[in-house]
């Protein structure tokens, strides 16, 4: 465990994905080798194995414990950046494609659930956009013909399960889903490991490599994966430098539980369309327990350090629209990766023949991560995807240019920093628990001293391309708001694009 791993767990953490995966003690050949063992790289190693390849996962933590270990698991074939924006940029036939694909994926994750057996609290159930503060700016209308234009169900409602929503318009979508993600994740990797999949834990791929005719991965401990094909699945991928990184921008994200009594508010989905926008949903918690679960509140990583604020919009949202809400049980983060155009990056990465990528999951992974699965799979034994175009990493985003620039600015506002005095102009001033920036000469410090008095000092230039970090209080990490790695407060790093740890001070 690092230093730094107490970060905040989620209301599903107490699932363990697989429990008897241990970490690479040798090197290995095999068909297909997966990196990242979230709801992407565990539905593409399933995939493969059901296809009859021999398929490694590796991850460099405990499988299943990145971000779809701190999902809220609504499964969606909607686009939740709305599909009038989405026709706006890719066009009908593309938008019309994008909820096909998703549907496939939300039918994918029933028949696999149903055939694996795997008691994971799937339900299919209606989702509702909504307005939940006074005034509408046209949302509704907008999506409604949206929706029309590409042929999706979609009818107008009036009124909602919320105090003061008796009359509230909304949009009600058929065939929404959600289920336990990480129950979910548990089948598939016994589906995996009972097909002769190996799963490999606490495993850090440091390189991939396109060999003549395979590929390799490299891994810190020394030992080497060869195959036929790579899928890297790290969720911001770790194997682009910057072709990927340039059209797509990580957001923090909050997420609650609480309990709540049977029968207070329907089964459902329901999306408010205010900005930062909050989501919430029902997870039965066995027995008579149940547990509402709520979202949003969504920022640029590393933007603010103000998660206090966040929960309690959150609560305050929640509250609001139900006022007989029960206890708080769990309050967690993440993060998600924003692309220009709201759509994911799955398919060969740029400049590679035998090297997939599934990135950009868009607030949508879970559904994205079971689309990289599909079209992955088709590739590799069918030669082609219909979904190719559509999710194609290489793509140009021309028509989202501003978002384009905007996104980058933050990278060139972020060297910026470089020359700015540190948050604090010694570690003396640091109390125990926090953690800040110091300039000590002319180095910047990423600096935290724990409980015990202990100092941990490490640069502040992210191992990716050499951003500057930025704490974050609630999870005790330190983000770099360019392209989302996030590092543990002795540097280790915990989420990708960078592999190695931010470098030690002499
Ligand atoms: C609070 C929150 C709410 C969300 N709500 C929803 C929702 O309602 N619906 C929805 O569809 N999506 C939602 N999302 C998004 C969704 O959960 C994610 O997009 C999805 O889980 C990502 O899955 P993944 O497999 O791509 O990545 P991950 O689950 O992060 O898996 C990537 C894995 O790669 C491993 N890894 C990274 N680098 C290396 C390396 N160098 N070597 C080895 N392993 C490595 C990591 O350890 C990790 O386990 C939400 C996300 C958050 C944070
Ligand atoms: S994530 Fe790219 S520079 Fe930090």
């Amino acid at each position: 465990m690092n230093v730094g791993d107490e970060r905040t767990v989620s209301l599903w953490a107490s699932v363990n994905v697989a429990p008897d995966a241990v970490p690479l003690t040798r090197d290995e050949q095999v068909d297909v080798v997966v990196v990242g063992s979230g709801i992407a790289g565990l539905s593409v190693a399933y995939e493969l194995a059901l296809a009859g390849q021999r398929v490694a996962v590796i991850d460099r933590g405990s499988i299943g414990s990145g971000m779809t270990a701190r999902t809220t698991a609504h499964l969606t074939s909607i686009c939740d950046d709305y599909f009038s924006e989405l026709i706006a940029l890719r066009g009908r036939q593309l938008a019309r494609l994008f909820y096909e694909s998703q549907s496939a994926a939300i039918d994918h994750i029933q028949a696999v659930q149903e055939t694996e057996a795997i008691a994971c609290d799937f339900r299919r159930l209606p989702g509702f956009l909504f307005p939940s503060s006074a005034g509408q700016d046209g949302t509704l209308e907008r999506e409604l013909d949206a929706a029309r234009q590409i042929g999706i169900a979609v009818e107008r409602t009036d009124g909602l399960p919320f105090e003061g929503f008796s009359t509230t318009p909304a949009l009600r979508y058929a065939g929404q889903a959600t289920f336990h993600p990480l129950k979910y994740l548990q089948g598939l990797a016994a589906g995996i490991q009972r097909r002769g999949g190996a799963l490999y834990s606490d495993t850090v791929v440091e390189k991939v490599e396109e060999t003549s005719g395979g590929v390799r991965m490299t891994t810190a401990s020394g030992f080497v994966v060869t195959g036929i094909w790579a899928v890297v699945a790290t969720n911001s991928p770790i194997n682009d430098r910057v072709a990927i990184h340039t059209k797509q921008a990580p957001y923090r994200t909050y997420a609650m539980s609480f309990e709540i009594r049977a029968g207070i508010i329907a089964d459902g989905l329901y999306w408010d369309t205010e900005d930062p926008y909050h989501y919430v949903r029902l997870q039965p918690g066995g027995g008579e327990r149940h547990f509402l679960v709520v979202g949003g509140e969504d920022h640029k990583t590393g933007a603010v350090d103000d998660a206090e604020e966040r929960f309690a919009n959150l609560t305050a949202w929640s509250r609001r629209l139900i006022p007989d809400l029960g206890a708080e049980t769990h309050r967690w983060s993440g993060q998600v990766m924003e692309t220009t155009d709201y759509v994911g990056f799955i398919g060969r990465n740029p400049g590679n023949e035998r090297v997939f990528v599934v990135t950009g999951d868009s607030g949508e992974g879970m559904t994205h991560g079971v689309v990289a699965a599909l079209l992955i799979r088709d590739v590799i034994v069918n030669g082609s995807s219909s979904w190719q175009e559509l999710y194609e990493p290489s793509r140009k985003t021309t028509r989202a240019i501003g978002d384009y620039l905007r996104e980058n600015a933050t990278a060139i506002r972020n060297f910026a920093e470089y020359i700015a005095p540190g948050e604090l102009d010694s570690v003396e001033k640091l109390g125990p628990g926090e953690g800040a920036i110091v300039r000590e000469g002319l180095t910047k410090i990423a600096a935290f001293r724990d409980e015990d008095g202990t100092l941990y000092k490490r640069s502040a230039s992210c191992t990716h391309i050499g951003c500057h970090v930025h704490w974050n209080s609630l999870e005790r990490c330190w983000d770099c708001p360019c392209h989302g790695s996030h590092f543990a407060v002795d540097g280790t790093a915990l989420n990708g694009p960078a592999v190695f740890p931010l470098a030690g001070l002499v």
